[in-house]
């Protein structure tokens, strides 16, 4: 039978609700798939900060190294300056576990729940590998004399071959293995940001070659953002640098019923990767038990389909279709119908 480690960070705010939820549903898919696991509680976030003055231990790194996968829930305390739990925690986790890639599927479960008139589950089912340790969020840069007129700010987006390289090699297996037309959207901005998308297109079309079977296309972000509204049954996998993947994420999530579902990836495919639901820690929802747990039940399943239990991925998201499409009233916390332990319970009756 196999075992894993898996080292939970339930974080913030609704954090920890929804990771209970979700490891809910693995422990019950761990009965049904018959796989064990060792779950590893991490008190990272802003709580322990507020208490310690500590962002991450020293030995954090080094102990998650020792781990299977991650299971995260969520980093942000209303509390904490923007920017310190975001970058010394999330950030520092994904580059310091060289998770390179941030693998974010986008599917429309039920009609209902898409904001955009007349598209179905099967106009909005696509997914967006996005860069995941470097461009503008590699750090580069910085200020000049502080909080004078003459203040200067530089932020610089770093984009190396290698970099760039790994991650579109990643989007083209990817498209290759798993998706629906064999179809990868390289999104972009060649006509302004010309250093860094020439070396993005270049790297595209230069590894394109290996793939021979996979359609190519481009699109610049901010048509993308048009286009995923209007037609966004035209995209099959887009891969994307670190801040558009981000923002156009938003976007997806959004399109196929909004962050209660939104469920993502870090992956270190050498290594040791982090899943997320991807919607933040919804202070204001914390303790009221109202929170929807699906994304984060869905980061679940992507964490035991990259462990290698696919069945259990497989059932699980099958699952999560069956209570959203029979059961759900509205994916939005407070308005499904049902409370978040209920939600976790009837995935696991489903199961
Ligand atoms: C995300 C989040 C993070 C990001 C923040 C919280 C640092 O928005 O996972 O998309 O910008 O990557
Ligand atoms: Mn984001």
């Amino acid at each position: 039978m196999n075992k894993y480690k898996l080292a939970i960070i339930a974080g913030d705010g609704t954090g920890p609700e929804v990771v209970r939820e979700g490891m809910k549903v693995v422990e019950a898919a761990a009965q049904k798939f018959a796989f064990t696991y060792d779950a590893v509680p991490f008190d990272f976030g802003g709580e322990r900060y507020l208490r310690t003055g500590e962002v991450l231990p020293v030995s954090a790194i080094d102990d998650l190294k020792k781990f299977d996968a991650i299971f995260l829930g969520a980093i942000g305390h209303p509390d904490v300056k923007p920017g310190i739990l975001e970058k010394g925690i999330l950030l520092k986790l994904r580059f310091d576990l060289n998770q390179y890639i941030n693998l974010r599927p986008v599917q429309l479960l039920d009609a209902r729940f898409c904001p955009l008139k007349g598209k179905t589950p099967d106009d909005i089912n696509f997914t967006v590998v996005r860069e995941n340790s470097e461009g503008l969020y590699a750090g580069a840069g910085g200020s000049l004399f502080k909080d004078t007129p003459q203040e200067v700010a530089i932020q610089e987006s770093i984009n190396t071959r290698f970099g760039v390289e790994r991650c579109v090699r990643f989007a083209y297996e990817y498209a290759r293995k798993y998706s629906r037309r064999k179809q990868l959207t390289l999104c972009g901005k060649t006509n302004v940001l010309t250093h860094a998308f020439d070396l993005w297109q270049r790297t595209f079309n230069d590894v394109g070659r290996e793939y021979t079977d996979i359609k190519t296309d481009y699109a610049h972000v901010d048509a993308i953002t048009m286009w995923m509204v209007k037609n966004p049954e035209w995209f099959d996998v887009i891969v994307t640098d670190n801040m558009f993947g981000d923002i156009i994420t938003d976007l997806a999530a959004m399109i196929q019923g909004g962050m209660g579902i939104a469920a993502g990836g870090n992956i270190n495919p050498q290594g040791v990767s982090m899943f997320e639901p991807i919607g933040g820690s919804a202070p204001k929802y914390t303790g009221k038990n109202v929170i929807n747990p699906l994304a984060a039940i869905g980061a679940g399943a992507l964490m035991l389909r990259e462990l290698g239990e696919v069945k259990a991925a497989d059932a699980i998201e099958a699952s999560i279709r069956t209570v959203v499409t029979t059961k759900i009233k509205d994916l939005a916390a407070g308005k499904m119908g049902y409370s978040t332990t209920e939600v976790g319970d009837l995935v696991v009756k489903h199961l």
